[in-house]
C-alpha cells in the first residue's frame, strides 16, 4: 500500500491553505465550494481523517484495490489492544468507539471481549486500553469475571513494558462506584504497567468524559502520534459498527398502543404491559437487547422540590446552550430523586451541613449508604435547610436525568412495528413520603393510548437466542424477569425454531401475580413452548422460588445441559440471580455427580462458551 507524501501531509495538517489557492486545473470552482462546504465545520480530528482516507482511496484507485475494504488489524509493537467488559452494552459500543477513532488516526487496533480475550496473552501486551464496567455490588460484568479474577491471583505475572489506560463505567448512586475499572487500574499497576493515561471514571452519562478519555488515551499510547499517523494503514471509515439513527440524545419517539395492567384485582404489585409503535422508525432489535426509557419527573416532586427551595419554576435557564424554564429543566433534564455520594458532598458545602460532612468522613462508608437508603433530594431540602441557591445553583448540583432500560418483550418478527415491555410499578413509603420510581410511574400513570414515549435501543449481545434454532433453551425469568422470554418464545415460534424451549416463571400469587399466563398456556398447546415450571412464593407457608422447582426438576434440568441447552437468567440481581447461580452449581454436582469445584468450572464453562448468558438489574 502506498502511504501519503509525509512531509506534505505534515504540511497540510500544520497550516492546510486555502482551498481557493488550490490549483484550479484540478477541481472546478463547483466542486471547491462543494468541498468547502463540506469541511468548514470539521475538527482537527475529523480533517485528519479524512487526509487519510482520501489518500487510501486514491492509492486504492491507483492499484485498483475495492474501495473500502476493511483494515488489516495487523499486530505488532505499536498496535493497541482494547479489551471490554460489558453486561447491557454501554463498555461493548464504547470500546467500538475506540477502535473507530484509533483507526482514524491510522493506529494498528485490536478489539475483545473480556470473554474472548486469553489471560496469558496480557504478558505479550505492549498497548492495552480497557474499558469495563462494574455490576451487581462492585462485581465485574459477567463476561470480566475471569480476566478479573486472573489478574488479582497468582498467576498474573509481571507486566513490564506495558502501557495501558483504563475507563470505568459504573454509577455514582452505587456504593462501590465504577469499583471495577479502579480494581483493573490497580491491579495493572501493581503488575508493574505503567498507566500511560488517568483512568476515568464515568457516571451515568458519559458520553462526554468517555469521548475525552478516548482522545486522551489514544494520543497517550501512540507514543509518536504524527508519526503513527503517518506510517500506519490508512484509515478507512468503519463499517458493521455504524452508529444507531435513534440514540438516548435523538430518541425516537413512539407512540403508545396499549398500557394494560397484567396484575390481578388484589395484587400489592402493579405490573404493565406496553405496547409502542415503532412504525417508520429505524429501531432494529433482536430478542435479548433492551429499550431506553427517556423519562419525565412527576410534575408534584419537581413543584415540592421548587417550592421548599423557594424557587420560580417559569424563570429562565440555560440548558445546551438555549434557553428554558427552571420547571422544564427539572421535569425533564434533570435527576431530582436519586442522591448520589457527589452530589451530597456539593450539598453539604453549600448548606453548610456539618451532620452531612461527618456521614461523608465516616471511616464506615456503610454509615452514608444507609442514611442515603430511602431518602431523596427533597429528603436533604427539608432536614439540611438551603436558603437563597439559584437556579443555576442548584442545575450545577444535579446529574441529567439517565434514562432507564426495559426488556425488551416482543419479537418484531412476530409483531412487526411494535415494541413491548413489561413494567413493575416502583412504590413505597420511606421516611414519612410516599415515593414513586421515576421512569416506571411515567409509564404507569402518565402514558396512555396516544402518548409519545421517547425510546432508543440497547442492544445486549451478552443475552441472545442459540444461533442454531434447534438447540434447546431453558429460561428463568420470574416477575418482570420473564419480559425477554416472551420475546424469545414469539421468536422463536416466527422463525419455525425446532429447539426445545423450558420456562421457570415465579412470582407472589398464582391468582393475581402470573403474568401472560395465556399465552404461555396456548404457546404450550402450540409447542412454541415445550415446558414450564412455576414457583409461586406466597401460596403457602414457606418461600417457593424458581431455584426450588428447579432442584425438583434437577435430573431433565441437567439432562438438558448435556444435550447442549443454553441457560437464560433474567430478572433481579440482589438476590434471585445469585441464588438460582448457586442452585444451578449444585444441580449440576448432585446430578453430575461431581465436586462443587469441578460443578463451578462446569458452570463457567457454560459462561464462557455463551452458554449461560444473565440480564439482571
Ligand atoms: C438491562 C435492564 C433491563 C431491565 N428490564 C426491566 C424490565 O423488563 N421491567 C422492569 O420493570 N424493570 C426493568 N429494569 C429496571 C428498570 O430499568 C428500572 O430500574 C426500574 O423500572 C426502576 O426505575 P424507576 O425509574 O421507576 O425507579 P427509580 O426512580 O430509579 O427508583 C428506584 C430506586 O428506588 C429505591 N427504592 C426502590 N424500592 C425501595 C424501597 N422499598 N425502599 C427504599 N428505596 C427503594 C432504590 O434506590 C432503587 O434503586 C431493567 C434494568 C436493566 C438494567
Ligand atoms: N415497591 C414495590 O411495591 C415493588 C413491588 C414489586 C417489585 N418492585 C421492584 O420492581 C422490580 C421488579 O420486580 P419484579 O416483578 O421483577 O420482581 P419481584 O416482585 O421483586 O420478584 C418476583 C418473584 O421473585 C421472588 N423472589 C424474591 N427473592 C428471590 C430469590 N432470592 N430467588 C428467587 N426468587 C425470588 C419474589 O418472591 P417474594 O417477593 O415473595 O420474596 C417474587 O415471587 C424489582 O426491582 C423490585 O425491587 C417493587
Ligand atoms: C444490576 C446493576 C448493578 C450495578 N452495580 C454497580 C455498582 O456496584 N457500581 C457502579 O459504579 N455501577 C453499577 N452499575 C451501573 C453500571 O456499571 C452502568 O450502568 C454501566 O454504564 C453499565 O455498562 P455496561 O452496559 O457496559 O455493562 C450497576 C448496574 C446494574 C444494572
Amino acid at each position: 500500500m502506498r502511504r501519503p507524501d509525509s512531509a506534505a501531509f505534515a504540511q497540510a495538517l500544520a497550516a492546510p491553505p486555502a482551498l481557493s489557492s488550490q490549483p484550479a486545473s484540478l477541481l472546478s470552482d463547483e466542486q471547491l465550494d462543494a468541498l468547502d462546504h463540506l469541511i468548514e465545520p470539521l475538527s482537527p480530528d475529523q480533517l485528519i481523517w479524512i487526509g487519510g482516507y482520501l489518500a487510501g482511496l486514491a492509492s486504492a484507485h491507483r492499484t485498483g484495490t475495492p474501495r473500502l475494504a476493511p483494515a488489516p488489524a495487523e499486530r505488532d509493537d505499536q498496535s493497541i489492544t482494547v479489551v471490554y467488559g460489558s453486561q447491557s452494552g454501554n463498555g461493548a459500543r464504547i470500546a467500538a468507539d475506540v477502535k473507530a477513532h484509533a483507526e482514524a488516526k491510522g493506529l494498528g487496533v485490536r478489539i475483545k471481549s473480556m470473554d474472548e480475550y486469553r489471560p496469558s496473552e496480557l504478558r505479550n501486551e505492549k498497548r492495552l486500553l480497557i474499558v469495563v464496567s462494574t455490576q451487581g455490588e462492585g462485581e465485574p460484568p459477567d463476561t470480566g469475571k475471569e480476566l478479573h479474577e486472573f489478574l488479582h491471583g497468582r498467576k498474573a505475572g509481571k507486566l513490564d513494558g506495558l502501557r495501558y489506560s483504563v475507563l470505568a463505567l459504573g454509577d455514582s448512586s452505587y456504593e462501590h462506584f465504577c469499583k471495577t475499572g479502579r480494581d483493573f487500574d490497580a491491579r495493572l499497576e501493581a503488575l508493574g504497567g505503567e498507566r500511560a493515561h488517568p483512568r476515568v471514571d464515568c457516571d451515568v452519562d458519559y458520553d462526554d468524559p468517555a469521548a475525552q478519555w478516548i482522545e486522551g488515551a489514544l494520543a497517550a499510547l501512540a507514543t509518536t502520534p504524527a508519526t503513527a499517523v503517518l506510517q500506519a494503514p490508512v484509515a478507512r471509515p468503519v463499517r458493521g459498527n455504524v452508529t444507531p439513527l435513534h440514540s438516548k440524545r435523538n430518541p425516537f419517539l413512539a407512540t403508545a398502543l396499549a398500557n394494560i395492567n397484567l396484575s390481578g384485582h388484589g395484587s400489592a404489585k402493579e405490573v404493565r404491559h406496553l405496547e409502542l409503535s415503532v412504525e417508520g422508525s429505524a429501531l432494529s432489535y433482536e430478542p435479548g437487547d433492551s429499550v431506553g426509557v427517556l423519562p419525565a419527573n412527576e410534575p408534584e416532586v419537581v413543584a415540592e422540590l421548587l417550592d421548599a427551595l423557594e424557587l420560580d419554576p417559569v424563570q429562565n435557564v440555560e440548558l445546551g446552550g438555549e434557553s428554558t424554564t427552571l420547571g422544564f429543566a427539572l421535569a425533564h433534564k434533570y435527576e431530582i430523586t436519586t442522591l448520589t455520594r457527589p452530589l451530597v458532598e456539593k450539598y453539604a458545602a453549600l448548606a453548610d451541613a456539618q451532620a452531612l460532612r461527618d456521614l461523608l468522613a465516616a471511616e464506615n462508608s456503610s454509615d452514608l449508604w444507609q442514611y442515603l437508603r430511602g431518602r431523596q433530594l427533597i429528603d436533604l431540602v427539608t432536614e439540611h435547610p438551603l436558603r437563597g441557591i439559584g437556579a443555576a445553583q442548584l442545575l450545577s448540583l444535579l446529574r441529567k436525568l439517565p434514562p432507564r432500560l426495559y426488556s425488551i418483550a416482543s419479537s418484531h418478527r412476530a409483531n412487526p412495528g411494535e415494541l413491548h415491555v413489561t413494567v413493575a410499578a416502583v412504590r413505597y413509603e420511606s421516611h414519612g413520603r410516599s415515593r414513586h420510581g421515576v421512569a416506571s410511574t411515567f409509564l404507569a400513570d402518565r402514558i396512555a393510548e396516544g402518548d409519545a414515549v421517547p425510546i432508543y435501543v440497547e442492544t445486549n449481545r451478552n443475552f441472545k437466542l442459540p444461533s442454531d434454532p434447534a438447540t434447546p433453551i431453558i429460561m428463568v425469568g420470574p416477575g418482570t424477569g420473564v419480559a425477554p422470554f416472551r420475546a424469545f418464545v414469539q421468536e422463536r415460534e416466527a422463525i419455525g425454531a425446532s429447539g426445545r424451549s423450558w420456562l421457570f416463571f415465579g412470582d407472589r400469587h398464582f391468582t393475581t401475580d402470573f403474568l401472560y399466563q395465556r399465552e404461555w398456556q396456548q404457546s404450550l398447546k402450540d409447542g412454541a413452548l415445550t415446558r414450564m415450571d412455576v414457583a409461586f412464593s406466597r401460596d403457602r407457608a414457606h418461600k417457593f422460588y424458581v431455584q426450588h422447582r428447579m432442584q425438583a426438576q434437577a435430573r431433565d434440568l441437567y439432562a438438558w445441559l448435556q444435550d447442549g441447552a443454553h441457560f437464560y437468567v433474567c430478572g433481579d440481581a440482589e438476590r434471585m440471580a445469585r441464588d438460582v447461580h448457586q442452585a444451578l452449581i449444585q444441580i449440576v454436582a448432585e446430578q453430575g455427580e461431581m465436586p462443587v469445584e469441578r460443578a463451578t468450572e462446569y458452570v463457567q464453562d457454560l459462561q464462557r462458551s455463551r452458554r449461560y448468558q444473565r440480564d439482571v438489574y
